[in-house]
């Protein structure tokens, strides 16, 4: 089954074209610049009525709920929120009735996700579930939802999830957006962007020979740092928890402009810190976080737009990625991380695929 590959995580990363394909399929609607799904079961006077949404899920998809909140607030123009559902499941939170509720896992069968969406529905609230896992417990319990279509994710660390998630939020914010103010135009212009994806991703995974050197500089660092902002603040979180997991290297995941208020203290000569800066609005502003860490000594490794001579200038090692609106970003930029979290953990000797005290799906509470 792993066919070529050493570990089922580095197959499940160069999966992630054909994964998103799969996400994709059938979902675009070119002629009416929108996305559909099968099992959504909203009627459209409720899809009208929607004015707020909550996601909630745990780990990695936790970290998608967090791209879904920017998504849906920008295509969309709906408030959004994620909560971590081990949370969630106890909070007595206000909630109205034209709030939609979705539950993010890969598994379908996190114990904590489970139970919110439990809690969820026995308030009476529609919920819905987008999930991996075809016929698992959340899926069974949601009033609707939107499969994944992944594929098997065998490696304990989510790799495919992610990208798929944040795809599939992506197609949903979109078609929330559509029926309210996002024009024929702009549809279009999500769904030429969305298309373009599965290719992007083949020439993003070109950067594996580059990250595989970079890795070795950086095997031996006891702690590293992960900045970015707006979109990639979650695409920070997502880089560090690879990271950690993987290889039982500390590392942080932070806004970059939080740096400086407190937790700039812990740069020197041993702690990197990885950028996610490809060109976007805030481009600038991420640039002016990186000298502040530079200016401390500490070592950068920046995922950037390629050919980007700025950043080079600037940055002691560059990771090329192809350049995408800001709201893909977070996909894009995820497969340098999850290359450079793999061969460093392979350096450290570590089991990718099954590392210590981790299981695949945490049924648990
Ligand atoms: C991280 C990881 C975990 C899961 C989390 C939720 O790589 O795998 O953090 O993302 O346990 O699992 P699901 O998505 O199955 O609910």
């Amino acid at each position: 089954e792993l066919g070529d590959f050493p570990h089922y995580m580095l197959k499940e990363i160069y999966e992630q074209p054909e994964a998103l394909e799969n996400a994709m399929r059938g979902r675009l609607d070119v002629g009416d610049a929108t996305a559909h799904f099968g099992g959504l079961n909203l009627s459209a006077q409720q899809l009208r009525q929607i004015d707020r949404v909550i996601f909630t899920a745990c780990g990695t998809s936790y970290h998608a709920g967090m791209v879904g909140e920017y998504l849906f607030e920008e295509l969309a123009r709906v408030p959004a929120e994620v909560e971590y559902a081990s949370e969630f499941r106890y909070r007595n939170p206000p909630i109205d009735r034209n709030t939609l509720i979705f539950a993010i896992t890969q598994s379908g069968e996190t114990a904590d996700t489970l139970a919110a969406l439990r809690e969820s529905k026995r308030m009476g609230h529609t919920t819905l579930a987008i999930c991996n896992v075809v016929g698992s417990s959340i899926a069974r319990e949601a009033d609707g939802g939107v499969y994944l279509h992944a594929g098997p994710e065998v490696g304990v660390a989510s790799t495919k999830a992610f990208t798929t998630q944040c795809a599939v939020l992506a197609m949903l914010a979109l078609y929330l957006g559509r029926s309210r103010h996002l024009s024929a135009a702009q549809g279009e212009k999500i769904i030429a962007d969305l298309q373009a994806l599965p290719d992007v991703l083949r020439e993003t995974l070109r950067c594996h020979d580059r990250v595989k050197a970079i890795a070795a500089k950086y095997a031996d660092a006891r702690n590293v740092l992960y900045l970015g902002r707006q979109y990639l603040y979650p695409g920070a979180l997502e880089g560090a928890l690879k990271l950690k997991e993987i290889s039982y290297i500390h590392a942080e995941g932070y806004p970059a402009a939080e740096m400086k208020h407190g937790p700039i203290a812990l740069v020197d000569e041993q702690t990197p810190s990885v950028f996610l800066v490809p060109r976007g609005a805030v481009f600038d502003k991420v640039m002016s976080n990186m000298q502040e860490i530079k200016a401390r000594g500490g070592p950068v490794i920046a995922v950037a737009s390629h050919g980007d001579r700025e950043v080079a200038a600037v940055a002691d090692d560059v990771i090329p990625v192809p350049d995408v609106p800001e709201y893909l970003q977070p996909i894009v930029t995820a497969i340098p991380l999850q290359l450079l979290a793999y061969e460093i953990a392979l350096l450290c000797g570590c089991d990718v695929d099954k590392p210590r005290n981790l299981a695949k799906s945490v049924t648990v509470e």
